[in-house]
């Protein structure tokens, strides 16, 4: 794996210590001073090679990605890694969120981005998290939030008797429309007559894309075990939110034709939520929109030991896909090295995963788990050791498997 730090005027180099940044940016194709000669011979030398962003973010992202990086190095992966300071330490200085031709540069010169995440308190309108972190996933229209939901040990989960081989399914979250579009307004703010309207958007277009997606990825990808997957649950709040239930209803209905093989069915929101709790070996594929699939995914990630163990990718098939932890920055336990770094170790396979690199991925799968079966975790999920020990442990594990 190779390493540099992003050196353009804009962008201005992470903090993050990393014992593997071996190489100048300027080697590297896609940085400015890049160019040219050096640029063709890097590319020549480096075809298969993978260049991954690498934005940290804020509070226990900046602990947890360098973990990531470290376990990612350890696997062989041949990747090469250019870190941004995009965050709220770089907003409070300098006022920028995301620089002139961020989104771009991303989609332009990398084949994956990994993210920690974002919100600080000493950003209180979390402006910065939504301008860098929504508007990756809106302006590079990452449309499908795919979020695995698996047990890896029985002692992780907080209900009774379930075991891992039974709890393995898939959320996939609308991630460009719904509610988090921003439409709407305040008015008379301030006054006894204050009127806050917060509009749900949902095209036919982006409605139908994510639910073929959830019908491709039942076809396409097996569970751990190896089983087929067999069935897509669509989750709405359609008893009440009429309209735009009723495009979801419809959409479902006509692309659930184009499957046969595989099983359609559908819950209210409220229902589901009831459901995963009383047995969450139920479900298989779920897909819903942006706001309940971000509400289910947190208690789904309760079901898996917590919010420290869940993965995430943020995916348009054939685009420069974002992948992130599902927990935040958590700031009340930043700086301790007590964050559980799994999650996003897990989020690193499964961007390996997504670009080709599936033996390096497995690699890592199976070092977490047996890092779950020897405890050889943080706290939270029973372990004693910190974020850093937990990081080395699986990045050894991996490099001598
Ligand atoms: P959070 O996920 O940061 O924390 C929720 C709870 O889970 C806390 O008790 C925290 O200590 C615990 N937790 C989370 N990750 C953990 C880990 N890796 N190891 C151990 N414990 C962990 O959610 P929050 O408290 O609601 O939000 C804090 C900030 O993060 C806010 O600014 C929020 O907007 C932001 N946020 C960002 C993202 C993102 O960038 N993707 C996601 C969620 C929340
Ligand atoms: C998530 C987070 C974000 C979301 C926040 C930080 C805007 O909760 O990724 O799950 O709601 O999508
Ligand atoms: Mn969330």
């Amino acid at each position: 794996m190779r390493a540099c730090r992003w050196t353009g005027e804009d962008a201005r180099p992470s903090t993050i210590p990393s014992p593997h940044r071996r190489f100048s940016c300027q080697m590297f194709l896609g940085c400015p001073n890049g160019k040219g000669i050096r640029q063709l011979v890097s590319s020549l030398l480096v075809t298969a090679t993978k260049k991954i962003a690498v934005l940290p973010g804020d509070g226990i992202g900046r602990e947890v990605i360098p973990q990531a990086m470290k376990v990612m190095m350890a696997s062989g992966a041949p990747i090469e890694t250019t870190e941004f300071d995009w965050g709220a330490a770089r907003y409070l200085a300098d006022g920028v969120t995301v620089p002139p031709d961020g989104f771009p540069l991303l989609e332009r010169e990398f084949d994956a981005i990994l993210v920690g995440a974002f919100g600080d308190p000493r950003v209180p309108t979390n402006i910065h998290a939504k301008e860098i972190l929504l508007g990756m996933r809106f302006k590079m229209d990452l449309y499908a939030n795919v979020r695995p939901v698996r047990l890896l040990d029985a002692t992780l989960c907080p209900l009774k008797g379930i075991e891992p081989s039974g709890m393995d399914f898939v959320v996939v979250r609308e991630n460009t429309e719904g509610v988090y579009g921003d439409v709407g307004g305040v008015f008379k703010q301030g006054t006894e007559d204050e009127v806050a309207i917060q509009e749900d958007i949902n095209t036919r277009k982006g409605v139908e894309r994510v639910i073929r997606y959830a019908f491709d990825y039942c076809e396409k990808h097996k569970k751990l075990d190896g089983s087929a997957r067999s069935g897509v649950l669509m989750c709405d709040k359609s008893n009440a939110m009429t309209h735009a239930g009723g495009l979801w209803q419809r959409v479902f209905k006509e692309v659930s034709r184009e499957y046969p093989q595989i099983k359609a069915t559908h819950m209210y929101v409220d229902a589901l939520c009831m459901q995963m709790v009383r047995d969450p070996r139920q479900f298989d594929v779920i897909v819903t929109n942006n706001m309940f699939g971000d509400i289910i995914t947190d208690l789904a990630a309760g079901l898996q030991g917590g919010l420290g163990m869940a993965a995430s990718g943020n995916i348009h098939p054939g685009k420069t896909s974002m992948f992130e932890p599902v927990h935040g920055s958590a700031p009340p336990i930043a700086g301790k090295n007590i964050a559980n770094p799994l999650g996003a170790i897990l989020t690193s396979a499964m961007m390996l995963a997504h670009l080709g690199l599936t033996g390096e991925a497995a690699k890592i799968e199976a070092a977490v788990l047996e890092a779950i079966r020897q405890k050889k975790t943080t706290p939270d999920v029973g372990g004693s050791l910190g974020t850093k020990e937990v990081g080395e442990w699986v990045a050894q594990r991996v490099r001598t498997s």
